[in-house]
């Protein structure tokens, strides 16, 4: 059966992008590969990971092209040149359209660092998403996984993963905790999910 070609899109260290890489390598991931992976920051680290991975990295700048539209055009042309089925949001910190996200329906996910419907939306990304966790004394966070729509971590839930939070724990701490025991585990476990699922339908 043909494989699923995956788009990565990410803005800074990537390690989820990693996990992913790191699960086609094992095998967990076999029914999509990683054709592309596309940043929208210049310096991101996980443009190095794609590199040191032989997949094509690719660098589209919301800055020069202006427009919110320039910018989602460019990705489209990107991806549609490349003949993406699935786009994966890792790390990605800019919202799309729904122009954009309607384009694509059921073909983009996104990892979110909370058990969705809590610390989510508008606002709520990267360590921000642990302060309110921490804030609020939740003994239980974890991550989402999501299919992406035109509301901020509104689509619907594919995968989640509860992670224990601990006296004393720092947001730094946290996310990491996050990370390791959830993230890095469910979204490569999604990819291979929804890619199995598009290559049957
Ligand atoms: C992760 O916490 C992810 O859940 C969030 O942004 C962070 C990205 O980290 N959306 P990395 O670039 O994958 O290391």
């Amino acid at each position: 059966m043909r494989k699923a070609k995956i788009a990565v899109l990410v803005s800074g260290g990537g390690t989820n992008l990693q996990a992913i890489l790191d699960a086609q390598n094992s095998g967990v991931i076999h029914s999509g590969e990683v054709a592309a992976v596309i940043s929208n920051h210049a310096d991101a680290y996980a443009l190095t990971r794609a590199r040191k991975a032989g997949v094509e990295g690719l660098y589209i700048s919301k800055k020069e092209l202006k427009t919110q539209e320039a910018f989602e055009n460019a990705i489209i042309a990107a991806l549609e040149e490349r003949e993406i089925d699935l786009i994966v949001l890792a790390g990605f910190m800019s919202i799309l359209s729904e122009r954009f996200t309607s384009r694509y329906d059921h073909r983009i996910i996104n990892i979110h660092p909370s058990l969705i419907p809590s610390f989510c939306g508008q606002g709520f990304y990267g360590l921000r998403v642990h302060e309110a966790a921490l804030k609020k004394g939740v003994k239980v966070t974890g991550a989402t996984v999501h299919f992406v729509n035109e509301i901020p971590d509104g689509g619907e839930i594919i995968a989640q993963k509860a992670v224990e939070v601990l006296d004393g724990d720092t947001p730094e701490v946290l996310q990491r905790r996050v990370m390791e025991e959830a993230e890095w585990i469910i979204l490569p476990q999604a990819v291979e999910k929804i890619s199995a699922a598009l290559m049957e339908s």
